[in-house]
């Protein structure tokens, strides 16, 4: 059975002072029934691991390099996310996508040098607005899953996330039945290329505007096995509201 995942993306938000929201979260799920993560900007990584050490919550990063280091200015390889104590890291979040060129060939490279670090990789998939209105949706998730997501992942070392694009941010969501026909069509697609015992095992999150008064519908989706949350994961109590939500969710897909 796949433990369920509440993951949260910070984005590019929170100083220090932002800490206490990851401290009161774990203070308010001590104990969860399902796993937690965050994911801090790369200056809150250290701390936020320092705070969370001895507590159910994990850390992760938003990006890595695809190479292990170098010359590139800016730039966070994946075995320095894992020596900063991350065990996750985003890859292929469409706002990488969009606002830094990532193709698809971009976020598997990198998936590979995070598998290498031994980081689980959390990798985005999502259309845009136009995309789902030309009825291009699985077309697009398609060859996201197949450009984006290398060989040899297995349930542990993989996540996927579904964000429609136009869903980010916006306070949109796509209804449940959309949801599911596209949770429905990853968990068939890697079936189809890892076979059923690691297709069935890798957890599927849904991401765009789960808030707490939405969560629990889309929690009891088929194939939705979590969040990653974005802007409702800054604030602890919002937070806690839809990991009790996924705690308390009925499907197991
Ligand atoms: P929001 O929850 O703010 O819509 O962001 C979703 C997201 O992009 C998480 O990665």
């Amino acid at each position: 059975m796949r433990r369920k995942l509440a993951a949260g993306n910070w984005k590019m938000n929170g100083l220090t002072a932002q800490l206490a929201e990851a401290e009161a979260l774990v203070q308010a799920h001590p104990a969860p029934g399902v796993d937690m993560l965050l994911c801090p900007p790369a200056t809150l990584l250290a701390p936020m691991v320092e705070r969370a050490k001895g507590t159910p919550l994990a850390v992760g990063g938003q990006d890595c390099h695809k190479a292990g280091s170098g010359a590139h200015t800016g730039d966070i390889s994946a075995p320095m996310l894992a020596d900063s104590g991350a065990s996750h890291v985003i890859l292929g979040h469409s706002e990488r996508r969009a606002d830094h060129g990532e193709r698809n060939e971009d976020v598997r490279a990198k998936a590979n040098a995070a598998l290498s670090a031994g980081l689980t990789c959390v990798i985005c998939c999502g259309e845009s607005e136009a995309e789902r209105d030309a009825s291009n949706t699985l077309d697009i998730i398609g060859g996201q899953l197949s450009g984006s997501v290398p060989d040899g992942v297995t349930g542990h070392n993989l996540v996927v996330a579904y964000e429609p694009i136009w869903a980010i941010g916006t306070g949109r969501t796509p209804t449940l039945n959309q949801i599911g026909e596209v949770h429905d069509f990853i968990r068939a697609r890697l079936e189809r290329r890892f076979g059923e015992g690691i297709g069935r095992s890798v957890r599927l999150l849904y991401g765009g505007s789960v808030k707490p008064d939405n969560a629990e519908e889309i929690f009891n989706v088929s194939n939705v096995d979590g969040a990653l949350v974005g802007g409702a994961s800054l604030k602890a109590s919002d937070f806690s509201a839809i990991i009790t939500a996924l705690e308390g969710a009925r499907n197991q897909g």
